[in-house]
């Protein structure tokens, strides 16, 4: 078989390791031919081809970023994008098309499926926010690097007597500020999925400082919100792919807390930092496994499927079934990152 291979939307640590494991097993293994396309979905538009085999996977699993290179661009939004990925893919013989990506990719890998192309999805995201599956490709590391940073951030925080605002990634989903928030025993955790009152956070600051403490830390996700109808007024400011203006929050948020209680307040955005670099462990493992499991689908004629972690297994679940859709912390996680404060 001749197998196609895209990476899409923004990069992750752990990608890699997908693509590694699709070529090692599917041309080791079964003898297929590993077509890969450069830059995601433009590459199919373009007939940007990159044929990989063992020489093009060596040594990849530690590092980050994606050798295959990744672009945000949806064929089924550009005029006659979609003709032109079922022309390249004719013209290079694909009989199946593997692509790794998030909520944007998966749903244009669902469009392809609906013009008649075998499509096997993966998912990969740091915001972890795929729904159907319990992880995506690059969360875990980016969820370390948070946690670190947060570390950081306490003791120059307890020596100055500052409130810290860390500001990290996550636009529909507070995946990244729930989890690292928790890890690094952050005091107040806002994620889109709770939106806050600055009331109430004025209330909390004003106490703790009063009662116990000279220093705290607000993990703030990029798409966390003011409740309606409360006192603070912003709006979410977004590109043209819906990605958030960095910084846009926390610094509002630090103007904000600044000029409410007066304690010297300063803001660390993470940005990018959480996506670069080499993948823990756990994301070149699931990596791996997602890469495995959408090869051997492939070759068993599974088609128009995403693979998905569901607790201990990789299952396959239907790709239609996914896309359009979020996953969002479950309120008892939201419940602990508040418990804890
Ligand atoms: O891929 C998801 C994400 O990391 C979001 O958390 C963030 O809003 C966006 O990408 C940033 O996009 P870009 O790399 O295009 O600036």
């Amino acid at each position: 078989m001749r197998v196609g291979l895209l990476t899409g939307g923004g990069d992750v640590p752990g990608l890699n390791a997908a693509i590694r494991a699709v070529v090692k097993r599917g041309e080791g293994e079964y003898g297929h031919q590993i077509i890969g396309f450069r830059n995601g979905w433009k590459g199919v538009v373009d007939g940007d081809v990159q044929p990989l085999g063992r020489q093009q996977i060596r040594n990849v699993l530690p590092t980050g970023g994606t050798l295959l290179g990744t672009a945000r661009f949806h064929p089924h939004r550009n005029e006659g994008g979609v003709e032109a990925v079922l022309a390249t893919l004719e013209a290079e013989r694909i009989d199946a098309l593997i692509c790794v990506g998030g909520d944007g990719t998966l749903h244009a890998a669902s469009k392809i499926a609906e013009a008649g192309v075998p499509v096997i999805g993966i998912p990969k995201t740091i915001d972890n926010d795929v729904w159907g599956t319990d992880a995506s490709i690059g969360f875990d590391t980016a969820v370390t690097i948070a946690t670190e940073a947060i570390d950081r951030i306490h003791t120059t925080a307890e020596s100055h007597n500052r409130v810290m605002i860390v500001e990290v990634m996550g636009r529909h989903a507070g995946w990244i500020a729930v989890t690292s928030g928790i890890a690094g025993g952050a005091e107040i955790v806002l994620a889109p999925e709770e939106p806050f009152d600055i009331d109430k956070i004025e209330r909390f600051l004003k106490h703790r400082h009063r009662a116990h403490a000279s220093f705290s830390i607000v993990v703030v996700a990029e798409g966390a919100v003011p409740a309606e109808g409360t006192a603070m007024h912003y709006e979410t400011q977004v590109g043209k792919f819906g990605e958030i203006v960095a910084g846009a929050i926390g610094e509002r948020l630090k103007v904000e807390i600044e000029q409410r209680t007066g304690f010297d307040t300063r803001v660390t955005v993470l940005g990018h930092v959480q996506r670069g670099g080499i993948p823990t462990a756990a994301d070149r493992i699931l990596g791996s496994r997602f890469g495995v499991a959408a090869i051997d689908a492939v070759t068993h004629d599974r088609s128009n499927v995403m693979t998905a972690l569901r607790g201990e297994n990789v299952e396959l679940l239907a790709i239609e079934e996914v896309a359009g859709k979020v996953k969002h912390v479950p309120a008892d996680l939201l419940a602990v990152a508040r418990t804890l404060a």
